[in-house]
């Protein structure tokens, strides 16, 4: 672990908790995620050294960090300073094929910052940064977990089950509840959301 690492996320977490209370303590689900984010040891002492990775959708975050100074200034800025520390992953079981679009793998990447490959292992919490091209559409898929998104950046239309897609704005947070399914569309600029799985996190993502 660096002292920047740990400095950068520590940051991050700070940038995270005032902004979500100032703007969008009645929000669904909020609540929830700050009282098990304060339940996490964040300390320096467990603190671990991330292997840094990169993939192809980090080559949106330029972009998304910019744009996302204009909701939240203080968690853009942390983003900056922390996002090449981070380990930036897909998960396994997704492929082109799978989510039926060329290029979907070229266009997407999460990093954690609470959680196994985070900066901070968390205790059956997961708290990262997601990220989504252009034009992508993430089809219909569920988990057990409580997920908590809050968008920083980008055009993007969301859905749970089968009704249709809403529109949503930067600083917006949508709340899933366990196994429901949800979908998500993205318009033409880049998709910076953070997102909070609260609990029941050892079972991955699956496409319905
Ligand atoms: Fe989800």
């Amino acid at each position: 672990m660096t002292t920047h690492t740990h400095e950068a996320a520590q940051w991050f977490l700070r940038a995270y908790r005032s902004t979500l209370e100032a703007n969008n303590a009645g929000d669904d689900g909020v609540a929830d995620v700050l009282v098990r984010l304060g339940e996490q040891d964040v300390s320096a002492s467990v603190a671990v050294a991330v292997e840094p990775r990169r993939l192809p959708a980090c080559r949106f975050l330029p972009d998304v960090v910019a744009a996302s100074l204009l909701s939240a200034p203080d968690m853009a800025a942390a983003i900056a300073a922390l996002e090449e520390d981070l380990q930036w992953r897909q998960n396994p079981n997704y492929s082109d094929e799978a989510m039926g679009q060329p290029g979907y793998m070229n266009n997407y990447a999460y990093a954690e910052i609470i959680g196994p490959a985070g900066v901070y292992p968390g205790d059956d919490f997961l708290l990262g940064l997601f990220l989504l091209g252009p034009g992508i559409h993430y089809p219909n898929h569920t988990h057990p977990a409580p997920e908590l998104y809050w968008i920083l950046a980008g055009d993007s239309e969301w859905r749970v089950r089968d009704e249709p897609f809403d529109p949503r704005e930067p600083g917006e947070t949508i709340w899933h509840e366990p196994f429901v399914p949800h979908a998500t569309c993205v318009g033409g600029t880049p998709l910076l959301c953070v997102w909070a799985w609260t609990r029941d996190v050892k079972h991955p993502a699956m496409l319905v």
